[in-house]
């Protein structure tokens, strides 16, 4: 930080009306030298000042594109070193609370994830027999690691595309770090349920034997969202009882059965197009975070569609909400002035880059 930047503290106490002012004239003042990003689990008070908002895979392809000086994320950590990974040199990625991390992501570590990779060798040949995809939402050294092991990355909205990928290079797969969305993926594209299993790393060799880790089509690391394990298939039964023509779409990061139970199974951006798309008079229940629910229930209420939030007690995922008016206000009069605060900077580029371009490739 340089001697002039404003501390956060300066901006802690002021109420968001007054953050609002301050955003839209900085804003204003950097015009085009600076674009807002916010993923759809943004707050309303933040994510109205987006320049765009989207999923994974739409902001990743925003942030390559971008020709802004300063890319502001709001989202979470991982999502801001994408944006770093895929932005030119010169171009500043910013992260307005460097505390907004992803749980799930934090669930795989590189320490963890090389010792699975070494107790796969002691079975198999993991490089000739394994091909290693890590969900975007993951640190950037295990991008790294899917790069320098031929591997891929992948987000909710194209897991399929990148299975199909691994599975015309190599038999197997090792899926970090939810293990939901590689399950319900895999389960989609018919491989059974007893092919795909779930390496505890907590354990030696998984907690499997070599026979499992030999007949494994996708091996499926222990790590879950909590805000979406909070669904579960009971609910779309009780809900269904009162209301049985409801329409029910879920996030794949929800457990298979309540994907199994859903009409739908789609990434943020799929989950709000299909439910803008649909006829009116529908009803819909929804497997995803709060603030997306909510906005959406907001916004086609008019065409007489009702939306619903699958959970009876409230999940939010608490870091994504992390970013507030006051942190956006702040790292934005900073900018305004020069002074660059909360930048996200990763060392390593090169080998995360490429397992991020394979999957860029494929979109
Ligand atoms: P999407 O890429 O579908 O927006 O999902 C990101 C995420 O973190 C969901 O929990
Ligand atoms: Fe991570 Fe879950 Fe929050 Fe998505 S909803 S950012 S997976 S903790």
């Amino acid at each position: 930080m340089s001697a002039t930047a404003k501390a956060i503290q300066d901006y802690s106490l002021l109420d968001d009306s007054e953050c609002d002012r301050r955003i839209i004239s900085a804003k204003k003042k950097l015009g085009d030298r600076c674009i807002i990003l916010a993923h759809h689990y943004q707050r309303n008070e933040v994510f109205k000042h987006a320049d765009f908002s989207g999923d994974s895979l739409k902001l990743s392809h925003h942030a390559a594109d971008s020709k802004a000086e300063y890319i502001v994320f709001c989202g979470v950590h991982f999502m801001a070193e994408v944006a770093d990974i895929l932005s030119r040199p010169e171009q500043i990625t910013v992260l307005p609370d460097l505390a907004a991390g992803c749980s799930m992501a934090d669930m795989a570590d590189l320490k963890k994830v090389e010792q699975c990779w070494k107790e796969l060798n002691s079975v198999l040949d993991a490089d000739e027999e394994v091909t290693p995809v890590t969900y975007i939402n993951s640190a950037a050294d295990l991008k790294a690691f899917c790069g320098r092991h031929d591997g891929i990355v992948c987000t909710s909205s194209n897991a399929k595309q990148v299975l199909d990928w691994c599975f015309e290079k190599r038999e197997k797969v090792l899926f970090f770090p939810d293990e939901h969305l590689g399950r319900n993926t895999g389960y989609r594209m018919d491989i059974p349920l007893d092919k795909m299993m779930v390496w505890d790393f907590n354990q030696p060799l998984g907690g499997l034997t070599k026979e499992q880790i030999k007949v494994a089509k996708i091996i499926l690391w222990k790590g879950f969202c909590s805000v979406h394990q909070m669904f579960q298939a009971e609910q779309i039964d009780a809900f269904k009882e009162r209301y049985p023509e409801t329409i029910v779409i879920a996030h794949p990061e929800a457990n298979f059965d309540v994907c199994e139970k859903a009409d739908y199974v789609g990434s943020t951006e799929m989950i709000l197009k299909t439910v803008r798309d649909a006829k009116p008079n529908t009803r819909w229940l929804v497997a995803t975070e709060l603030n997306l629910v909510n906005r959406l229930k907001e916004e086609v209420k008019g065409q007489a569609k009702a939306v619903h939030f699958m959970s009876p007690t409230v999940s939010m995922c608490s870091t994504m909400f992390r970013t507030d008016p006051q942190h956006l206000a702040w790292i934005l009069e900073n900018l305004a002035e020069g002074n660059v605060v909360n930048q996200i900077q990763v060392q390593d580029k090169i080998q995360a880059k490429k397992a991020l371009d394979n999957m860029l490739l494929l979109n």
